[in-house]
């Protein structure tokens, strides 16, 4: 048995949360700035910044408290050490640093993009290593073999914006406000995708990769020639995405099988916008074609937390890190991943 703090600090979530091996969040808070950064239509890093610093430390406390613990009952100390927003990475992991030295605990440094990646076996206790994993959040958009703990190659990556940046886009011109994603999905749920055509980039192209850049600007073309209705070109907009996510993630699934014969046991998604019901069922859809397990993990472990930075500690529970490990605002899963020909500076 045991029981790591967790804390999260790389975007505009402040979280803290107690995990043990036994797979129970013993307890858990999350403090969202969405109020202080609604105004600027996006998280700005400084702001960000400074709320993690002011609340970090009585989130800790009261996570702890919460679970009727002190540092003394914890077996490690686990932080988001990249990548992400410089500023809050900082401060959550110099906070992580001061409390394992303060209680003699070890501190784990975790790549918050494992800690998406390990979040569904947190969930699901019966997901085995190697799965095929569709990473999707603000930042990210990945197609990964997770072989094992540390052990992630990469498939397939965007050449310019990740899915959630293109939702946020799309909520963006149609002036749905911050942040997007849960407001676009709401409204395409009132809306006709067929009466809107867009694109679908690289759909049917050879490497597992993704383009959202060219669909995000054909949004803008619909809403400014103004004869659709908002919701009609939300439900287009995400029902292009959700193609162009089924057709690479099917593209991987079958080099994976065909070009290098890993029998992968389930197919998984994570991150932030795993929390949209119509992406999930399209991808439970394309995992029954294949016959394989569909695992997602339940909607607050998509979006960032805590718990999942915990989990990524038990998960590399015996491991430590030195006090001086630094933040890094890149570290990617797979460093061995080719660059992609066509992506800007983001992949
Ligand atoms: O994983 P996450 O919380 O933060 C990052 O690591 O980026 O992901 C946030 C992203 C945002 O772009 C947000 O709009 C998107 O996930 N998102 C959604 C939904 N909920 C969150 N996108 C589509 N539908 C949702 N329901
Ligand atoms: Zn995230």
């Amino acid at each position: 048995m045991g029981i790591v703090l967790g804390i999260e600090s790389s975007c505009d979530e402040t979280a803290a949360a107690l995990v043990d091996s036994e797979r129970r969040i013993v307890a858990q808070r999350i403090a969202s700035q969405d109020d202080a950064h609604r105004p600027y239509g996006g998280v700005v890093p400084e702001i960000a910044a400074r709320a993690h610093a002011e609340r970090v430390t009585p989130l800790v406390a009261a996570t702890l408290a919460d679970a009727g613990m002190t540092l003394a009952d914890v077996d490690a100390v686990a932080a988001t050490a990249g990548p992400g927003l410089i500023g809050g990475v900082m401060v959550g992991l110099v906070s992580a640093k001061a409390l394992a030295m303060a209680s003699d605990k070890p501190l784990i440094a975790i790549n918050h993009l494992e800690g998406h990646a390990l979040s569904p076996r947190l969930a699901d206790p019966s997901l085995q290593f190697p799965y095929l994993l569709l990473l999707v959040s603000g930042g990210h958009c990945q197609l990964l073999l997770v072989e094992g703990v540390g052990r992630y190659r990469r498939l397939g990556t965007t050449i310019d914006d990740a899915l959630g940046e293109a939702f946020d886009k799309t909520a963006k011109i149609l002036g749905l406000g911050f942040p997007g994603g849960p407001a676009v999905e709401r409204l395409a749920l009132t809306g006709d995708a067929r009466k809107v055509p867009l694109p679908r980039p690289l759909l049917g192209s050879a490497e597992p990769h993704f383009s959202f850049a060219g669909l995000k600007s054909a949004v803008l073309r619909a809403k400014d020639a103004g004869i659709h209705a908002d919701a009609d070109i939300a439900a287009a907009f995400q029902q292009a995405a959700i193609d162009c996510v089924i057709d690479r993630t099917r593209k991987a699934l079958l080099r994976q099988a065909q070009d290098e014969r890993i029998a992968v046991t389930a197919l998984v998604v994570a991150g932030g916008v795993a929390a949209n019901q119509a992406v999930r069922s399209g991808l439970e859809g394309l995992a029954g074609e294949y016959a394989l397990p569909f695992v997602a993990p339940p909607l607050a472990l998509c979006t960032d937390n805590a718990a999942m930075i915990a989990w990524a500690g038990i998960e590399r529970l015996g491991q430590s890190d030195p006090l001086d490990f630094a933040a890094r605002p890149r570290w990617p899963l797979d460093p061995d991943a080719a660059p992609v020909r066509g992506a800007g500076v983001k992949a």
